[in-house]
């Protein structure tokens, strides 16, 4: 037999030899393809064997280092197969290793935003003054911005350029909008809306707060921000005063800040309150502005129904960011939505 035929023989039984080895997917399938190759009595290693007695006398030292070369490539592909059944059928006994002694990897844990903290105090403390805490849209319409709280058309405060209205574009070249039919939609500039909502649903009494987002578009600076946080309280009931608004107060700003703080009303002007106060709160030695508040308007009452002969209440609107800077001494409103960790980290 020539060399060539001979070595061509043993390639293919290379070949079949390790396809099937690789495909047995069970014990006894290994198990037939080893006596398919390498059974001692008629596998096929044994059938190559006897054609190497029939290659030419000078090529029978090259045909039988290849045939030796066969013999353990075999036997190493079988090994490997044998292994890879056994590890499988551990694996499918015990799982997937875990090896307890690999040293873990530590989640980190976040927190609340500062203002998030502050926000969910502040509902606690008023909640345990009696107020629930209730939400509302942030795109608003006219009537609940404006109108019901007596902020009339022609008032500057509904100046397009002072607010966010929505769909400006719609109205580009129309005139304004004459009836509350007509009514624009805009990103709430005050949580006072949320009064309009809660009285409209309710009958008197009420007692609530409502924290959140409000819009404006005003230059960013260390004090401003066209978004920022209120929280509004309101309280009607009969005989309410002004001077169950400053009670209140005081008492909310005293467990803020666990210390005795004073509270001081500068007269001001808001469509919706008579009379209306401009609130500042003095804490270590400071005074700092708070927000407004006073009487609800009778106005007010008319808008939602309310009998302003038999009730009286007040309201107030604070700043959030306010309260939480000067408790936790930050400078500048715009640290709290860069989303910097070396900042947020602090709280
Ligand atoms: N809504 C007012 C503001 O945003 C604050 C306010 C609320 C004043 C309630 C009086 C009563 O400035």
């Amino acid at each position: 037999m020539a060399l060539a035929e001979f070595l061509a023989e043993l390639d293919q039984l290379n070949c079949d030899a390790q396809a099937a080895f690789q495909a047995a997917g069970t014990a006894a399938a290994l198990e037939a393809a080893r006596i398919e190759f390498l059974g001692l009595k008629s596998g096929r290693l044994k059938s190559a064997q006897k054609g190497l007695g029939a290659v030419d006398r000078a090529d029978k030292p090259v045909a039988g280092q290849r045939f030796n070369q066969l013999k353990q490539q075999l036997e190493t592909a079988l090994e490997a197969a044998q292994s890879r059944l056994a590890s499988a059928a551990t694996a499918r006994v015990d799982g997937p290793r875990f090896d307890p002694t690999v040293p873990g990897i530590r989640p980190r844990l976040g927190h609340l935003h500062p203002l998030t903290q502050t926000i969910e105090e502040l509902k606690d403390l008023m909640g345990r003054l009696g107020f629930s805490a209730v939400d509302g849209p942030e795109v608003e319409d006219e009537w609940h911005n404006f109108e019901a709280l007596n902020i009339p058309l022609e008032h500057p405060a509904r100046n397009p350029l002072d607010n966010f209205y929505l769909a400006t574009a719609e109205r580009l070249g129309a005139t304004r909008p004459q009836s509350t039919e007509e009514r624009g939609l805009l990103l709430r500039s005050q949580t006072s809306t949320v009064q309009i909502r809660v009285m409209e649903k309710t009958p008197p009494p009420v007692r609530i707060i409502s924290l959140g987002r409000v819009y404006r578009p005003d230059d960013a600076d260390a004090t401003h921000y066209p978004m920022f946080h209120q929280i509004e309280g309101l309280l009607v009931d009969r005989g309410i005063t002004m001077a169950d608004l400053k009670s209140v107060l005081r008492l909310f700003a005293s467990s803020f800040f666990q210390d005795d703080v004073h509270i001081r009303f500068r007269p001001s002007f808001f469509p919706f309150t008579e009379p209306s106060v401009e609130v500042d709160m003095s804490w270590q030695g400071r005074w700092i502005e708070m927000g407004g508040a006073g009487m609800v308007d009778p106005n007010v009452f008319r808008a939602v129904g309310y009998d302003a002969e038999e009730f009286t209440g007040f309201a107030f609107g604070l700043g959030i960011e306010r309260v939480c800077m000067r408790r936790h001494n930050v400078t500048d409103i715009r640290e709290f939505y860069k989303n910097d960790v070396r900042f947020l980290q602090q709280f």
